[in-house]
């Protein structure tokens, strides 16, 4: 069949020849962080209430999922939820927390077949146990694949990340399993949620804000941000290769020249 996005994706088959305006498959970003904003304002706009965007939004995710996968991307953190989205009225609250049980018994068979791990990364006290169960199944029917890691960002947020991280690593050094002489940026990342994941590459934010709202916030020191005003439901696998191809014609210099 035919690839409808071969003009961004280039050749598969010859790796070192794409075609233009193209995705160059040896530079792809290991890790793309996203952030999918603008599902209330999609709603709104279309006079549905705000639980629809964020339904249609949640449509999006395998659809976004699949096209990283296709081109190399190793892990796809998304915000889901963070911790701060608690605020929101109940019943948006509700909604959203019940999206995983949908989203997974839909699309697991589809992510595993393209060999898809999913993770988490967030606190899981205080999440309902259905949403958790839902996400631990979804974990625990995936740890063994190898591909794309699709990490939810759930009930996360950086600031909260970077505390508990100072406070496990004081209470190591309390214990004497962690010595402050070894201090340094990797041991420090060992404190994260992410400890094992690569940072960032490229971080995609949609709707049109240009802030980072509490994400990630030690992991994307160095990352590539780039926005669109595109709201999440409305978002594409062509934005998403638009936004790869902008990513490979940065210069990417961690503060040298
Ligand atoms: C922000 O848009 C979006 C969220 C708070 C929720 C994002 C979640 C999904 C897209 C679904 C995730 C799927 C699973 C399976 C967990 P907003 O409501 O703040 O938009 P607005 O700024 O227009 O109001």
């Amino acid at each position: 069949m035919l690839n409808p996005f071969k003009k961004w994706l280039g050749n598969l088959e010859k790796k070192d020849a794409p075609i233009s305006p193209s995705i160059d498959l040896a530079n792809v970003p290991t890790h793309v962080a996203i952030i999918m904003d603008g599902n209330g304002r999609w709603a709104k706009q279309r006079g549905l209430p705000r639980v629809a965007g964020h339904h249609s939004g949640m449509k999006n995710v395998k659809k976004i999922t699949i096209a990283a996968n296709d081109i190399g991307v190793k892990v796809l953190t998304m915000y889901a939820f963070s911790t701060e989205n608690w605020k929101r009225p109940k019943e948006e609250v509700e909604f959203l927390m019940k999206l995983p049980q949908e989203f997974f018994p839909m699309e697991i068979a589809e992510l595993v077949e393209k060999n898809v791990r999913i993770r988490m990364t967030g606190w899981k006290e205080s999440l309902p146990d259905h949403t958790l169960s839902a996400i631990e199944d979804a974990i625990e029917r995936t740890k063994h694949n190898t591909g794309l890691i699709l990490n939810f960002a759930l009930n996360y947020g950086g600031r909260k990340e970077i505390l508990a991280g100072i406070q496990d690593m004081v209470q190591d050094v309390q214990a004497g399993t962690f010595h402050m002489e070894d201090l340094d940026e990797e041991t420090f990342s060992s404190y994260m949620l992410t400890e094992d994941l690569p940072d960032p590459d490229l971080l995609i934010r949609t709707s049109g804000e240009l802030r980072l709202s509490n994400f990630l916030l030690w992991q994307l020191a160095y990352s590539e941000l780039w926005f669109t005003d595109a709201y999440w439901p409305e978002f594409t696998e062509d934005i998403f290769y638009q936004a790869i191809a902008e990513y490979q014609r940065r210069a990417r210099r961690y503060g040298g020249i």
